[in-house]
């Protein structure tokens, strides 16, 4: 196969091609990626000389340049990995997330249309990676399955509900071979620190506070990030064309006992005193319009393909700080980047503004 994974240079799709690049060396790869902040060629160093893996630097919302790539490259597949991808980010320029997420997504729909001209008789596929975030907030009970209602909260999560609706009418209109995923929250190696386990655990390490918004009794289900490639690769293999597959980790946590777990962490590893970790989290200002839970029903996804996560929370987040301590020229150039002056600008935003500044401990 020929395969275009698009925002291939971000955390997702970087673990994506560091998966598969090596274990299938029958298949091309295609990184197709503009490098925003979000995506970072030091995440491909350990395949960027894989004979079957080549990089193109391009905008996704550029009709032109998408066309030329697909008439160059012709891929089977795609895997729609391309996005804006942070909430708060979305909550400041709603516009660049509408013009990657929703514009670039149609005109990747066009020119695999174009190009699959008779997808009825090919075996084409293209695959849209999406989120749970799409179905809005949950209160205590319940989880997303694939019929809940779309009820996007953010910029964010309204442009990727758009998305997924475009990838679904190109299906039904025009026969284009689509599976889209919607997956609770990722983590793992490689990841901008800008994203709540990233940042604490960077945070932590180098004694800076740690953002708790609001009462941090926000939920989000986690799932590691190679569970997310493996069932995203599942569904390419075997799901059904036209199908939506949920998918979830079983692993709800409130987002402060996520950042306790990790100041815990970080006090191991580093022989410092977890009352001195802990002592750095700082309640601040809430997110507008914060989602208070998501959790994800993905049963569908285990009963039809047989898909399950591996990787218990804990041992995930172990490994995921053993990354971050053990790459430091990684968190280098994330951090000498030009995202690092905004998140120094609303982290100092929020600290100020925050009720009263208050410690946990
Ligand atoms: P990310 O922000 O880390 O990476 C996005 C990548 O897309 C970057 O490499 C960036 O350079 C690239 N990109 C952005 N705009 C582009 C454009 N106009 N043209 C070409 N490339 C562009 O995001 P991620 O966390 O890896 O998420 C990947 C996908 O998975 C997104 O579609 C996201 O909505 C979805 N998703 C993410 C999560 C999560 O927890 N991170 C969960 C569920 C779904
Ligand atoms: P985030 O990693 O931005 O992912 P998402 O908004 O897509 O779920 O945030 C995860 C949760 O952590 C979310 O409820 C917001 C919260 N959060 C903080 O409390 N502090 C932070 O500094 C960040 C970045 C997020």
């Amino acid at each position: 196969m020929r395969i275009l994974v698009t925002g291939g240079a971000g955390f997702i799709g970087s673990n994506f091609l560091n998966m598969f690049v090596p274990r299938y060396p029958e298949h091309s790869f295609v990184c197709f990626d503009k490098l925003t902040y979000a995506g970072n060629p030091l995440s491909l160093t350990g395949i960027d000389s894989a004979k079957n893996f080549s990089l193109e630097v391009a905008d996704i919302a550029d009709g032109d340049v998408v066309n030329r790539i697909f008439g160059d490259f012709r891929p089977d597949l795609v895997v729609h990995f391309a996005a804006e991808s942070h909430v708060d980010r979305s909550i400041h320029d709603p516009g660049a997330f509408v013009r990657t997420n929703v514009v670039g997504t149609m005109q990747l729909l066009n020119a695999a249309r174009a190009l699959w001209k008779d997808p009825s008789s090919s075996t084409a596929r293209f695959h849209h990676v999406s989120t749970d975030e799409v179905y809005g907030s949950l209160r205590e009970e319940g989880a997303f399955t694939e019929d809940s209602r779309y009820d996007p909260s953010s910029p964010y999560a309204a442009s990727k509900a758009s998305s997924d609706h475009l990838v679904r009418a190109f299906h039904r209109t025009y026969g284009l071979p689509i599976t889209i995923t919607n997956c609770s929250n990722n983590y793992g190696p490689r990841q901008a620190p800008e994203k709540l386990i990233p940042l604490t655990i960077l945070n932590a390490l180098e004694g800076r506070e740690l953002p708790v918004y609001g009462s941090g009794g926000n939920c989000r289900d986690w799932l590691y990030v190679d569970d997310h490639c493996e069932a995203i690769w599942k569904v390419i293999e075997c799901g059904q064309v036209g199908q939506t597959y949920n998918v979830g980790g079983n692993e709800e946590r409130t987002n402060i006992d996520v950042v306790r777990a990790l100041c815990e962490l970080v006090a191991q590893q580093t022989g410092r005193s977890a009352a001195d970790v802990l002592g750095l989290i700082r309640f601040v200002e809430d997110r507008p319009g914060h989602d208070w839970r998501y959790a994800v029903d993905s049963s569908k996804l285990k009963r039809e393909l047989g898909w399950e996560p591996t990787l218990r929370f804990a041992e995930g987040l172990a490994r995921t700080l053993a990354w971050y301590i053990a790459n430091p020229a990684w968190v280098k150039a994330v951090q000498a980047g030009e995202h690092q002056k905004w998140l120094e600008k609303n982290y100092d935003r929020r600290l100020r503004t925050a009720n009263d500044g208050r410690t946990n401990s």
